[in-house]
């Protein structure tokens, strides 16, 4: 079964992007296959993957929403042949409005014997916690929380946890809180220590490795390349602080409530009923 990992935080510009990124960049160093869902319609994770083509995104896939549809959306990424990526874009904002009493649950059937074929998915959700997050957290096995060591985050982390629990009470108890990430840590300003000693006192085994504030990650990003590829000392600090985040994060066995792989419906024949895309 594979683990599926959504990252999600209620305030924007806290690192979930840049935290997808390191992990696959991380996950493939180690010869794992990745599948990068791009959940966010600003698309910077689609944008620093640099795929040479995207003729389908994860807006397609919500609007069709069949089971297995999102196969049809998986593309190459630009960085390695061991990940690949489900592309956004802006279009996706449309999809964040509930259209349906199942609306929430069209990602989980749309990747519905699609995982299989990957060792991890990681799912980069936007800045909220609306109906593009719940639809990444009723797909995912695990929810892992992104926060800076801020005057905010116990508050935005709570809330964050909050809505976890109603997906996991609510149609997916598959899902579990695998932890908190705190990004953008700096040990030498007291206050960051601070912040981070408030997290743990919070909410204690949840907190995480926390991963150091580096220009590289920038800089990667920018380059459209992954940040283990990048050489500087602060790009060897945040990889290992990502390879131990890694191997927080796995290797774990839990259960899923598998699906069957089925006779799989195409994207095509949405996209003709869809029209021209808005
Ligand atoms: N550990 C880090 N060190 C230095 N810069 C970082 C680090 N993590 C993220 N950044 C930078 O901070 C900015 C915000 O990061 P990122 O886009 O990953 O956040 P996000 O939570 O995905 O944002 P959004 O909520 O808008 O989707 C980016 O410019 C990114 O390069
Ligand atoms: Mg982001």
């Amino acid at each position: 079964m594979t683990q599926i990992i959504a990252a999600l935080s209620l305030k924007g510009g806290v690192g979930k992007t840049s935290v997808v990124l390191g992990l696959a960049g991380s996950a493939a160093e180690r010869g794992l296959r990745v599948l990068v869902i791009d959940l966010d319609p600003q698309a910077n994770a689609t944008a620093s993957l640099d795929p040479t083509r995207t003729p389908y995104t994860t807006s397609d896939v919500l609007f069709d929403g069949r089971a297995g549809v999102a196969s049809d959306a998986i593309v190459p990424s630009g960085w390695d042949s061991l990940i690949q990526l489900i592309p956004s874009e802006r279009a996706l904002e449309h999809r964040a409005t509930p259209d349906g009493v199942d609306s929430s649950q069209r990602l989980r059937r749309a990747l519905s014997g699609v995982t299989e074929n990957f060792d991890l998915v990681l799912i980069d959700c936007p800045p909220s916690l609306g109906e593009l997050t719940r639809n990444a957290l009723y797909a995912a096995t695990d929810a892992l929380v992104v926060t800076e060591p801020s005057f905010f985050a116990v508050n935005g982390a709570e809330q964050a946890l909050e809505a976890v629990s109603i997906v996991s009470t609510h149609g997916n108890s598959g899902l579990r809180p695998i932890g908190i990430v705190a990004n953008r840590v700096r040990p030498t300003l007291p206050e960051h220590n601070y912040r981070m000693d408030e997290l743990r006192s919070a909410f204690g085994e949840l907190v995480l490795s926390g991963l150091p504030d580096r220009a590289a990650i920038q800089q990667a990003q920018g380059a459209c390349v992954p940040v283990q590829r990048w050489t500087s000392n602060g790009a060897a600090d945040i990889n290992a602080a990502l390879g131990r985040l890694l191997d927080e994060l796995r290797p774990m066995t839990r259960h899923f409530e598998g699906t069957q792989a089925q006779a799989r419906p195409s994207l095509a024949s949405a996209r003709l009923a869809q029209g021209a895309r808005s």
